[in-house]
Order: C-alpha cells, then sequence, then structure tokens
C-alpha cells in the first residue's frame, strides 16, 4: 500500500510537472552532495529547470569555510525572498554547512526559508516535499549521524569529462581554524566495493575521469582496506582514463600511496597538498600535526616518487599572531616547493573553533598585504613551473572550447594544468599528444602532434 501511494505522489509530480534549482557554494564535496539530493529530487518526480524563477523548488547547497561564503548566501536569500513573496507555495531551502551551523540564526533572519537540512539529513527531502501542505511551518534537520554515507544512491550528474565521487564524510582533524568538523561531523568511510561500481557507472554514463573526494582522503578506512587499496582498485576500472583525489593530509601521505600512483598510468601525477603555513609555531597553532622541516621533506620524497609530480597547496595568511618572519616562512616553502599553484586565503575567523578564541588577530591591511605577497609570488612559481614544460610534448584531454577563439581547444595535462591549441580532428574527451609552444601565467599554448 505504502508503494502504491508513493507511486501515485511520483505520478502526480510528473504529471504536474514539479520543477527544482539547486545553486552550489563552495567545495566539490558540496558539488557532489548537489548531486546527491538532485537523485533525491528526481525520484520524487522532479524535474531540473535552468531559470530558478520558474522551480517550485529552490535549494542552495551552502558553505561556511570562511565569511564571505556565509556573506554570498545571505545576500542571494535576501534576493529569494520576494520569489517567495510572490508566490508563497514555492519551497526555499537552505542546505549544507550554513544549514548545520547557522540554522537558529537563519530561522530567525530570514523566516520564509521553509526547509533547512545539514550535509546528514538528505534523505528526508521526498518526505517533506510530500507532505509539503499539510505542514505549517519550517522543516529543519540538522542531526550530524556517526553513520550516514549514502551508500545505497547514485547521484544524477550533469554529464561531461570528470565525475566526482564521494568516499568518505567528515573530519576528524580539527585543525583550530576549520569549522568542517563541526559542520560535517565525524569521519566515516564508505564501502570499498560501492564506490568502485559508482566508479564503473560512471564509465558507463560517458565519464573517462573521476576525483575520487573526501576531507581528507587518507584518512579512508574500511575492512576491506585504506586509501592505497581503495585508489588501486578504481585504477583497474576498466574505461577509466584519469583519476585524480583530493585532499590528503600531508601527515597521512605513505610510501604505499606514492607506489600505487607510480604503478598506476591513469592515476595523474599530481598531489593537492595543502600546507596552510610555513612556520612550526602557527602549524602547531592550527594544529596540523607537522613541521616546516617534515613538509619538504615529504614533498622531496613525492618528487623522488613522481618526479614530474605537480603539488599544488591551500596556503591562509593573517592566522592570529602570524608575525612577518612567521610569515617569510609560508613564503620560503611554497619557493622551495616550487608550488605549481596555491589557492590562498586570508584567515577568517570561524565562531566556535578553538581559533576564533585567540586574542591577538592580525589588522585586515597586514592580511591583504601578505595574500597579495603570496599572489605575486605564486604567479612567478606557476609560470617556472610551466615554462619549464616549453618544448615538451604532453598527453591533454581535450574538455571544452577555448574561451577566446572558437578554432582552439582547451584541455588539461595529468599535472591539471590547462593547454589552449588549435582544433584539427580531435574531439571532445580525446587524450591527444601536444607539444608545449608557450606559458603565460598559469595556461600554457601547444600545438597537437601526431
Ligand atoms: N579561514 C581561511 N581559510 C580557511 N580554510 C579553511 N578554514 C579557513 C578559515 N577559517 C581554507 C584552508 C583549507 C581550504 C579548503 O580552506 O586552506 O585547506
Ligand atoms: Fe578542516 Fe583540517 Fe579537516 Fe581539512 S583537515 S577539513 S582543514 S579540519
Amino acid at each position: 500500500m505504502g508503494k502504491y501511494l508513493e507511486n501515485i505522489g511520483l505520478m502526480q509530480n510528473i504529471l504536474h510537472k514539479k520543477t527544482y534549482y539547486i545553486e552550489t557554494y563552495g567545495c566539490q564535496m558540496n558539488v557532489y552532495d548537489s548531486e546527491l539530493v538532485a537523485g533525491f529530487l528526481e525520484k520524487s518526480g522532479y524535474r531540473s529547470v535552468t531559470d530558478y524563477k520558474n522551480a517550485d523548488v529552490i535549494f542552495l547547497n551552502t558553505c561556511s569555510i570562511r565569511d564571505n561564503a556565509e556573506e554570498t548566501v545571505h545576500r542571494k536569500l535576501e534576493n529569494l525572498e520576494y520569489l517567495k513573496k510572490q508566490n508563497p507555495k514555492r519551497m526555499i531551502g537552505v542546505l549544507g554547512c550554513m544549514a548545520q551551523n547557522l540554522k537558529d540564526d537563519l530561522m530567525e533572519s530570514k523566516p520564509f526559508v521553509d526547509i533547512v537540512l545539514g550535509p546528514d539529513s538528505y534523505r528526508k527531502i521526498p518526505e517533506i516535499l510530500e507532505n509539503r501542505n499539510k505542514v505549517n511551518g519550517h522543516f529543519v534537520d540538522t542531526k550530524l549521524s556517526k553513520f550516514e554515507i549514502y551508500e545505497d544512491l547514485f547521484p544524477t550528474r550533469q554529464s561531461g569529462v570528470n565525475a566526482w565521487v564521494s568516499i568518505m564524510r567528515g573530519c576528524d582533524k580539527f585543525c583550530t581554524f576549520c569549522i568542517v568538523p563541526f559542520t560535517r561531523g565525524r569521519e566515516r568511510s564508505r564501502a570499498l566495493d560501492n564506490i568502485v561500481k559508482e566508479v564503473e557507472n560512471c564509465i558507463d554514463q560517458g565519464f573517462i575521469e573521476v576525483t575520487l573526494l573526501g576531507q581528507n582522503v587518507n584518512s579512508y578506512r574500511t575492512p576491506e582496506g585504506s586509501f592505497p587499496e581503495l585508489l588501486e582498485a578504481v585504477a583497474k576500472v576498466k574505461g577509466l582514463k584519469r583519476l585524480r583525489y583530493t585532499s590528503p593530509h600531508p601527515r597521512d601521505i605513505d610510501d604505499s600511496l606514492l607506489r600505487v600512483m607510480q604503478e598506476n598510468n591513469n592515476i595523474c601525477n599530481h598531489i593537492h597538498l595543502p600546507l596552510q603555513a610555513g612556520s612550526d609555531r602557527i602549524l602547531k597553532r592550527m594544529n596540523r600535526t607537522y613541521t616546516k622541516k617534515e613538509f619538504l621533506s615529504l614533498a622531496n620524497k613525492i618528487k623522488s616518487y613522481l618526479p614530474d609530480c605537480a603539488i599544488t597547496t591551500d596556503v591562509i595568511v593573517g592566522f592570529p599572531g602570524e608575525t612577518e618572519d612567521e610569515f617569510l616562512d609560508t613564503l620560503d616553502v611554497a619557493e622551495q616547493v616550487g608550488f605549481d599553484n596555491s589557492f590562498m586565503f586570508k584567515y577568517s575567523a570561524r565562531p566556535g573553533t578553538k581559533a576564533a578564541g585567540y586574542s591577538d588577530t592580525v589588522d585586515e591591511s597586514i592580511k591583504q598585504n601578505r595574500l597579495e605577497r603570496y599572489i605575486a609570488l605564486q604567479k612567478i612559481l606557476s609560470l617556472k613551473r610551466n615554462k619549464e614544460k616549453v618544448g615538451k610534448t604532453l598527453n591533454v584531454l581535450v574538455e571544452k572550447e577555448s574561451k577566446k577563439s572558437k578554432d582552439q581547444w582547451a584541455g588539461r595535462t595529468d599535472g591539471n594544468m590547462w593547454v589552449v591549441f588549435n582544433k584539427t580532428n580531435e574531439k571532445i574527451k580525446d587524450i591527444v599528444p601536444v607539444k608545449i609552444l608557450d606559458a603565460k601565467g598559469i595556461t600554457m599554448m601547444g600545438e597537437r602532434q601526431k
């Protein structure tokens, strides 16, 4: 009987063409989660629309990592208020880290928001939408689970070259600046077989590259194996041309992981290795559990296993108490490693984290100045790394038409760097040899080889 009613509900949704729109902010994990949510909505008979003004349900999947990420969502919600007034039956939902972090604030300051769901509550969506006319008020669920890994679900993905596949959820590292352990809860790993099955599915759907995702991929643990075993099993999936992962914690990169990367040709020669800071005192205060010397020797070890490996990073400038000399340590590590690229952030205090309680904050103008100096150094380093490739022939995966000309392709090397070259007979998703002719900023120019 339950199934029968469920089917009637589904038919009604399809007949009335119920529609949804999801806007995603923040990290790739949110991109993946939005695809999971899309899976729930489509199962309930909803279909996606590209203009949110035409949607019966609008979800914002939100991010709390820095202050400005939250501000963007607040502004967007203010824009949505008038849509709700126009059609009070339209449902507006806030998902993800801000929902988890700020539910009371949100309900108070944005009373028109109907649904507030944290990252472990998305299974509730079909039930909530079904009962929408029966319940008056908000739907709130921000319970964090020790177990929810959305194991049996396959997300609804946009078509493309790369599919994101989450292998674990949560984080137990508690870096003192970071809100993630509070918004996403404890670490949980998905079963190895289930991940392999999802990757096989992605290949069947036409994807040729997969990026394994986790807040800390090398904390992946299951009875069937840990991260190196998982990586090896996924690399063996037929038809998978490129395999990437993000992000590992520098503390947990070991020889067995590097060996698996060395032995499997389709695992990309790229490691995103978040440094955060170069000074031992700041690293300790951040609870990063490694020293400058250890990070540098890890970078050398990576290069000894994988000589051409691209190394990219995340850095935070202006962490509480960071002196000029300590900031110079960050520049020094960047220079010694020669990062191919960096994501660079000014420290943003996140209420509830340990570092938010530190009173020796760094002035905004000093943070800005350090950020600009780091960006300037990174530009030089990226250009240098790319110039080293001039004259070499690299395999490029054709991903899209170049923004500048419809006669050119843009594709990525396995080190994740963009190359633009004139079209010949290749098509999107081909991997072709391209000789690098020049490098500008972070983009290289090349010529297709036969
Ligand atoms: N302020 C600035 N940057 C932060 N990150 C995480 N928390 C903060 C914060 N409070 C950065 C880190 C992390 C990346 C995803 O975001 O560099 O690796
Ligand atoms: Fe945040 Fe640190 Fe966990 Fe990364 S490892 S998600 S920075 S607490």
